[in-house]
């Protein structure tokens, strides 16, 4: 048995995982640092997308594993072995989104996965007695039967489940938090940062309060997610849909995701064509539910993303945000391919454009009005009323 860890930015001691993975019955361990792919290719992929789950989701845990699952697929060939175990239940999406990229990039895969069979479940109905089973046997965990969360982490966000969380009305208590400060404990005074993106990718975040420029897309997103924790940034409690159909509550931290997300859905409002940005806001939920439902290798996802590099090409700018007590809030932005005619855009100036196009601009739009309301007359009053009108004004 060959043993694997992604490092996807989870806080995390990973010789001591190698220790307990020999210790428990691996012949060898893996540890791979994927943190940069996972920034590059995962997370800025669905910022450019303004993916986003049921409106909420920022589906940190989501992005992670088609990338760990495809790097799964890559050890396997190096043992040459087409069996690969996973330990995820069957009640989740992550069982889901590990065996279809498997399945992707190894069609012939032989997928072991003891928490869907038989026998296992007999022994192990849930998270409390494999708590307790690992106790029995010298095995160690993070998970507690007092605080039974199931948390994942890595460096996207850190996400809570189950245990005392089950219950959708009971509020967290502060102590479960890892990575922001409650927004109350909050510094009193804003950090103003702004953020640089070239064709749609965060090159460059510039800290206008401390001083201070950083660069590097790892070294960036890491460093909002320093901002953003000390802030109270990103932070969600909500109830989603899994994609078995179960209703799931988790609570999430995503603090550099959240003020990414907000700034580059902000510069898009002045470099994005009008009718561009609308058929995209459409497209995000459908990118957000395929790359929630383990869907991020499938032909569907490579169509849309097409769609969504293309419209990327004039995203380049910057964005001014004010971090203050839980808010990540835009301030400002600019960019050289804006589309913001200022001159046109004012109240104040004509700007080239002529108001009186606008009558004959509104009475063609309204035909389809006058059409809907004198079939309505018609069928109502046989179209008195109308004619009633009509008759008054031909009168004077
Ligand atoms: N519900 C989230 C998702 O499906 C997170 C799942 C993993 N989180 C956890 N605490 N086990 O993407």
């Amino acid at each position: 048995m060959v043993a694997y860890v992604a490092d996807v930015g989870q806080r995390e001691d990973f010789e001591a995982v190698k220790k307990k993975a020999l210790a428990t019955g691996a012949s060898k361990v893996y540890v791979l640092d994927l943190k940069r792919e996972l920034v590059e290719d995962y997370v800025f992929e669905a910022m450019k997308a303004n993916a986003i789950y049921e409106g909420r989701y920022l589906l940190g845990t989501a992005l992670a594993r088609p990338l760990i699952a495809k790097k799964h697929v890559e050890i396997a060939e190096k043992e040459g072995t087409n069996v690969l175990a996973h330990g995820c239940t069957g009640k989740g999406n992550d069982q889901v989104r590990f065996e279809l990229t498997w399945m992707r990039f190894m069609p012939h895969v032989k997928i072991v996965s003891p928490w869907k069979d038989k026998e296992w479940l007999a022994q192990f109905k849930g998270r409390s007695d494999m708590i307790k089973y690992a106790g029995e046997q010298g095995i160690p965990i993070s998970a507690t039967l007092k605080k039974p969360y199931s948390i994942d982490e890595n460096l996207v966000h850190m996400s809570y489940e189950s245990g005392i969380l089950e219950d959708p009305a009971c509020e967290p208590d502060e102590g479960m938090f890892k990575t922001t400060v409650s927004p109350m404990k909050a510094p009193d005074s804003e950090t103003k940062i702004s953020i640089e993106f070239d064709q749609g990718v965060p090159v460059k975040v510039v800290n206008a309060s401390e001083g201070g420029e950083i660069t590097g897309s790892l070294e960036i997103f890491q460093y909002l997610n320093k901002l953003g924790g000390e802030n109270g940034v990103g932070r969600i409690d909500i109830v989603e849909n899994r994609h078995v159909g179960i209703k799931s509550r988790g609570v999430y931290e995503t603090p550099g995701g959240t003020i990414l997300f907000k700034a580059h859905q902000d510069l898009e409002s002045i470099t994005l064509d009008k009718e561009v940005m609308h058929l995209k806001e459409l497209l995000s939920p459908m990118i957000a539910k395929l790359i929630y439902n383990g869907m991020w290798y499938s032909p569907e996802m490579e169509f849309l993303m097409a769609a969504i590099e293309k419209s990327q090409e004039n995203v380049s700018g910057e964005v001014g945000m004010s971090l203050y007590k839980g808010n990540a809030a835009i301030t400002g932005r600019s960019s050289p391919n804006s589309l913001y005619g200022q001159a046109i855009s004012s109240m104040d100036e004509e700007g080239g454009y002529n108001q009186e196009d606008a009558k004959g601009f509104i009475n063609i739009t309204g035909l389809r009005m006058k059409l809907a309301g004198l079939k309505e007359a018609r069928t109502h009053d046989g179209g008195i009323k109308h004619e009633a009108v009509a008759k008054k004004v031909q009168a004077k």
